[in-house]
């Protein structure tokens, strides 16, 4: 089950209001794939119109729709004209439940005849024409939801019931955790709801005035309005920078632009940088913001389970260099970081699990009670209920608060620690090219290869190896050397380790679940 609500229908049906109005009852994220393309294109869609050709619209509507195929827990409101691609039409029905709202023609018409925002509507006779060449295009819809004579309200409450969509009843949940570093205390809050409860974050806020928002097209598509208008009721003004998705754009030359658009705009070190991405967005926004000026206000809000859990918090950031991921960094610590488990929910399966296994690690290696209560029930955390997700995130933000605050800037070992599982994930990330294995998933073999070490060595018990590997399984995660990698490889991989100093690694050494130590030893001993 994606729990994804498709919404169809020919233009002006009232898709993107309707879609506005579910959000407002259920907390469920919309997505609007104009906006998306918008955002993927630097263009309004009326500009694409006029400048290029109706099926280059739709090739590049296509290739929108296929950038978020994999999302879950959203309400996608569709264009008029998504449904002419049968390819489109397959991907809809795959994606979740489709809900055609239907209107007749002269209730469209009525709509559409004052609006010159729509760049394929000329006349009454072009509507028409529209209208019936696409009559039979919406008939692969599960459910007709007819619209006329119905303000969006009523047709919001009906598609809830009909779709059987819980509506959000838990209440707000709240912690606030300080953390004390570089000689100041700044708040990790993870609430849910957080675009529109400016109230917790306002006093955080106050010196504020100006600053720029950066994202990626997929989440800003989701959250940018919102964080935009959430900071505005903040008296803060931000400008949007969007960088494409992917790992790829963690670059000093994307770096380069943001601080280009910086200059122009003339902001000073008092301005802030907001990130809101995953972990690649909050490394290449935390680094810029430590840079400018010698260092400019940063506020992070992740949204990804692994940047909530981890990558947000501890002042680690930086860009990757062609010889290398991560070598261009510095520490700089943020003034706010806001987690919202709510707006985990729309990630993709592969995504979540990516940040499950470094929840698993700060379990097993510094809480035994969070090891259990994932291992109590790894349904529910699949299923990922808001409390639940509040709890997990909260409690590996205080676990990393713990650790950064002895060793802010990983000089006295402590640290380390986190490192559990890494030695050997990022090599065979290397090995097997940062595309075939995500992080999660190497980490998760990691694990358990050094777990397996600790128990050769007499320091971890088996039976605590076994329930390591089988969390991770229950996850989905592999705990099996992958096939095609030689430990061969992975020994030269291993070798080139920036820990190795005059021959030694210092390890992590597991001794029983929530308990960890670090050891040193001879590289070629490790593996
Ligand atoms: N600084 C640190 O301490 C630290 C720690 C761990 C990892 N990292 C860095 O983090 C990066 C990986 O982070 P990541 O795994 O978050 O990857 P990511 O930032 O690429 O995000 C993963 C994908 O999820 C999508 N996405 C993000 N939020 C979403 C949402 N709410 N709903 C739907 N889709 C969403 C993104 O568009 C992207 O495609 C790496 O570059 C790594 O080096 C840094
Ligand atoms: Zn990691």
């Amino acid at each position: 089950m994606t729990g994804n609500l498709i919404l169809i229908g020919f233009m002006a049906a009232g898709k993107d209001t309707v879609a506005r109005e579910i959000f407002a009852r259920t907390g469920r994220a919309c997505l609007s794939l104009d906006r998306l393309i918008e955002l993927q294109t630097g263009r309004k869609i009326t500009d694409i119109f006029r400048r290029y050709s109706e099926p280059y619209f739709r090739k590049i509507e296509k290739a929108a729709l296929a950038s978020v195929l994999d999302l879950k827990h959203i309400v996608l409101a569709t264009g008029g004209g998504t449904v002419l691609d049968p390819q489109n039409r397959q991907r809809l029905k795959r994606m979740g439940l489709v809900v055609h709202l239907r209107a007749g023609f002269p209730a469209l018409e009525k709509r559409l005849k004052h609006d010159r925002t729509r760049p394929l509507v000329r006349d009454r006779a072009q509507i028409r024409r529209i209208f019936l060449a696409r009559r039979g295009k919406y008939g692969f819809a599960d459910r007709i939801i007819d619209t006329d004579g119905q303000t969006p309200a009523r047709i919001a409450d009906r598609i809830i019931e009909e779709a059987g969509m819980e509506k959000s009843s838990l209440g707000p949940t709240e912690k606030i955790i300080g953390v004390r570093v570089s000689g100041r205390t700044h708040p990790v809050i993870v609430a849910d709801g957080i675009f529109s409860r400016a109230s917790i974050l306002k006093p955080f806020c106050k010196s504020l005035r100006r600053g720029v928002i950066v994202t990626n097209p997929v989440v800003g598509a989701l959250y940018l309005d919102r964080a935009v208008a959430l900071f505005r009721n903040l008296g803060i003004e931000l400008s949007a920078f969007i960088l494409p998705d992917g790992e790829r754009q963690k670059n000093l030359d994307k770096v380069r632009g943001l601080y280009d658009l910086l200059v122009r705009k003339g902001f000073t070190r008092n301005d802030c940088l907001v990130s809101l991405g995953g972990g690649v967005i909050t490394d290449l926004v935390g680094f810029t913001a430590a840079t400018y000026k010698r260092g400019m206000k940063l506020i992070h809000i992740p949204t990804t389970l692994l940047a909530q859990a981890d990558a947000a918090i501890g002042g680690k950031c930086g860009v990757n260099h062609a010889a290398g991921k991560n070598l261009i960094g510095a520490f700089y610590q943020p003034d706010l970081v806001a987690c919202d488990p709510e707006i985990l929910l729309s990630l993709p399966d592969d995504e979540f699990r990516n940040g499950l296994a470094e929840v698993v690690k700060y379990g097993f290696i510094a809480q035994a009670r969070l090891f259990k209560r994932l291992e109590a029930d790894p349904g529910s955390v699949m299923e990922r209920g808001i409390g639940l997700l509040a709890n997990l995130v909260g409690a590996c933000a205080q676990l990393k608060r713990r650790i950064v605050e002895q060793d802010e800037r990983e000089e006295k070992g402590r640290r380390e620690i986190l490192n559990f599982g890494h030695t050997v994930g990022h090599a065979l990330e290397r090995c097997a090219g940062f595309k075939r294995l995500r992080h999660g998933p190497a980490v998760a073999v990691g694990m358990v290869e050094e777990s397996r070490r600790a128990i050769r060595k007499g320091a971890l018990s088996r039976r605590d190896g076994e329930r390591l590997k089988k969390l991770l399984e229950c996850f989905g995660l592999p705990t099996a050397w992958p096939v095609g990698i030689s430990r061969l490889a992975l020994r030269r991989y291993i070798r080139q380790d920036k820990k190795i100093r005059a021959g030694r690694i210092r390890i992590p050494m597991p001794v029983r679940v929530g308990k960890i130590k670090i050891k040193e030893v001879k590289w070629e001993n490790f593996l």
